[in-house]
């Protein structure tokens, strides 16, 4: 089984439908209408749970309701919210970093506890904003930058766990990000969410010895 976060949407709702046809997925994020949208679109009956990832009792009800232990667990929630540091309203910033660093951080720690001594790949998406500064992206920076640490320091604490941990690092994608961050965004030449999707499917099949640890997916 397989769990994608933030699938009521964008990069999630896409691995969803993808891996969809082949294994068995749980999926989940908080708009209840739009997560029973995708659910209902990949098929009948596909396990969802509407579940706001920066609490911490919801996601530990999240990982009690799940039917088994996850093969792979796919984090893709997140938000955006851009600007001139010195007009960024401090509850949006705050806001920023419960969906960015506090779900990361609680999804993984209740993982890891559960977990850690199973075979289980999480897989954390975060941005290229992980990777270089941005003017204008400075909170969002900091939030992906943030989980980047936080990825890096729990690998070496999982260095003797049958766990693995892969980093995500897409560029820009056409999704509902660009409109609900409140950024008028040009988004003609980003890629679609199936597309990458697709792309970071191929690039989590793993061999028998080894698997893929980074995957920054640019767009052309
Ligand atoms: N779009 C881009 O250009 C781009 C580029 C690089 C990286 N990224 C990153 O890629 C990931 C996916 O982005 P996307 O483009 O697919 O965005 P999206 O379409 O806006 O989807 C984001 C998903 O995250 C969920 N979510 C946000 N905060 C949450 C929370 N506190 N608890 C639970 N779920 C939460 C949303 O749930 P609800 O809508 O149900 O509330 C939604 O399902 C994000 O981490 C984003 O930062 C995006």
């Amino acid at each position: 089984m397989i769990l994608i976060t933030g699938a009521s949407s964008g990069l999630g709702a896409s691995l969803a439908q993808l891996y969809a046809e082949q294994d068995d997925i749980a999926i989940t994020g908080r708009n209840a209408e739009r997560l029973a949208q995708v659910a209902e679109s990949i098929k009948p009956q596909t396990n969802s749970y509407v579940c706001d990832l920066s609490d911490e009792q919801s996601v530990t009800h999240l990982f009690d309701a799940l039917s088994s232990t996850p093969s792979m667990i796919i984090h893709c929630a997140g938000s955006g919210y851009f600007g001139p540091i010195e007009t960024q309203s401090v509850a949006q910033i705050k806001q920023l970093l419960d969906n960015n660093i506090t779900s990361a951080v609680l999804m993984l720690r209740e993982a890891v506890k559960r977990y850690k001594d199973q075979a289980v790949t999480v897989v954390i998406v975060m941005s290229t904003a992980a990777l270089a500064a941005k003017a204008e992206e400075s909170t969002y920076c900091a939030a992906k930058w943030a989980v980047k640490g936080l990825i890096e320091s729990v690998r070496l604490e999982l260095k003797a766990s049958p766990m693995k941990l892969i980093a995500v690092y897409p560029g820009g994608m056409d999704t509902g990000f660009w409109p609900a961050s409140g950024k008028q965004a040009n988004t003609e030449s980003f890629m679609s969410a199936t597309e990458a999707a697709t792309m970071l499917k191929q690039a989590l099949q793993a061999s028998e010895q080894g698997y893929i640890s980074d995957i920054t997916i640019t767009r052309g």
